[in-house]
């Protein structure tokens, strides 16, 4: 397996653009089934996950091709959904990516039928998935679930008024999809708020589906009957974007990060700006500069526009160079403070509870061969790598390609010493 090597100290100087976001695009390829036509998603980040995606859309009978725009450089994936010729999502590809979870929503509602594997936890936690079944079974669908696979099928759904304990953003995804083609008018409340739930309702519009609300607690889906073709270009990567401004951070450099929609990522930007950074935000990009020295300051992820669970490995990392004591509160996943063991192994002083992750900064942090657990703790060591004394080893590097298109290139062309290292 490849490994990041990272030797630490440089101070960052330059500009990076950030990718499609990656948990835009996976259920924007997703709902790409429920139409017959064909579909051209533009700014496709180069991911593993894409490459997943694509793999499972190819199983079920569409065709998927990826191109690149002449004029403006950028990936396209071309999909032709004509063709579907099973439910069945294959178990191998179910178990790589836990997010291909939103077929189900897009397959119920184009076949009236779906059968997936029952995705495992991960390293960030349980990941049930009872929210999802739950709404669809409220749609009308029938739910079976034996020998470690989930059938869910209809003859027809019917809209209808539903609340979601939780605002989850795959359940929010999936039902929205599921909803598209039911006989009259669903509405979701409590629903999730992301800028990603925003972008698959412009997406879905654009298909001719009658959504109004993604982005507020409850969104209105009015059923139709068939959907058209679309070309649609995903919303940038706001978590890619507040990961190398936390590397800039971390080594009191000077980053610009083009292709940014600052308000995606508010919630993070200020709680640079509490710890000490100098931040100049742009239309669609956002600088940071070194202002005082890295502060302490206390992290508590929230569903959106709270401060992102995706950023709170990056955060913890930060909070061990910054000067203070730092409490980091993880309030949406139940197993999300893997990394921290990995710091530790570099010099850094954390207490870890259920929760609650207490990080004694300012110290210094030394290089050691570390591994990543899930794509955002292994995004975290290769910051906590750019700041610490010696060489820091990443391993295995699968998990950072999985959501980050090109980590090393793009943080070396900033200045970092950071190599990819085939074991
Ligand atoms: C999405 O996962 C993202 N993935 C995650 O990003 C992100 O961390 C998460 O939302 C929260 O923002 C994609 O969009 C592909 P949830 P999702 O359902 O939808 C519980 C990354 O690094 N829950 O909002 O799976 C769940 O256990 C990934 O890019 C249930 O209890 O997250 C968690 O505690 C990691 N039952 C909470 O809700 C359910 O049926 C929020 O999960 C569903 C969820």
């Amino acid at each position: 397996m490849a490994s990041f090597v990272i030797r630490g100290g440089r101070v960052l100087q330059g500009e990076i653009r950030a990718s499609g976001a990656k948990n835009s695009i996976l259920p924007i390829m997703a709902a790409s089934l429920l139409t017959r036509r064909e579909c051209i998603i533009r700014d496709t980040p180069d991911l593993r996950d894409v490459g997943t995606m694509s793999r499972i859309l190819t199983s079920v009978g569409a065709k998927v091709w990826v191109g690149t725009d002449a004029a403006s450089g950028q990936r396209y994936l071309r999909i032709l959904p004509d063709g579907l010729n099973t439910y069945e999502i294959p178990a191998e590809l179910m178990a790589e990516m836990r997010s291909s979870i939103v077929l189900m929503g897009a397959l119920l509602g184009r076949l009236g039928k779906v059968r997936v594997c029952r995705p495992g936890g991960c390293s960030i936690g349980t990941r049930p998935i009872n929210f999802h079944l739950r709404g669809f079974e409220m749609l009308g669908a029938r739910i079976r679930a034996e020998h470690g696979y989930i059938d869910a099928e209809t003859t027809g759904l019917i809209g209808r008024e539903m609340h979601l304990d939780f605002p989850s953003v795959t359940t929010t995804e999936n039902l929205m999809m599921a909803a598209v083609f039911a006989e009259g008018t669903t509405v979701i409340k409590n629903a999730a708020k992301e800028p990603e739930i925003v972008d698959l309702q412009n997406f879905l519009n654009a298909m001719g589906a009658r959504i109004v609300g993604a982005g507020l607690d409850t969104i209105r889906i009015v059923g139709t009957r068939t959907l058209g073709g679309v070309d649609h270009a995903v919303i940038p990567d706001r978590i890619e974007v507040g990961t190398y401004l936390v590397a800039g951070a971390i080594t009191g450099g000077d980053v610009t990060v083009q292709n940014v929609v600052p308000e995606h990522l508010e919630a993070v930007t200020a709680k640079l700006g509490e710890a000490g950074a100098v931040l100049d935000v742009g239309r669609d990009h956002i600088r940071i500069r070194p202002g005082t020295r890295l502060r302490a300051v206390d992290f508590k992820t929230l569903p959106y526009p709270g401060f992102p669970t995706d950023m709170q490995p990056q955060a913890m990392a930060m909070a061990c160079f910054a000067h203070g004591t730092s409490l980091i509160t993880e309030n949406i996943f139940d197993q999300r403070f893997a990394h921290a063991d990995e710091l530790m192994r570099m010099g850094a002083s954390i207490e870890v509870g259920n929760r609650l992750a207490v990080v004694r900064g300012g110290g210094r942090l030394t290089g050691a061969r570390v591994k990543a657990t899930d794509l955002r703790a292994g995004a975290a060591l290769v910051l906590a790598g750019l700041g610490a004394e010696g060489t820091t080893v990443v391993d295995p590097c699968y998990h950072i390609e999985r959501g980050y298109e090109r980590m090393e290139e793009k943080l070396r062309a900033v200045g970092a010493s950071i190599t990819k290292v085939n074991g």
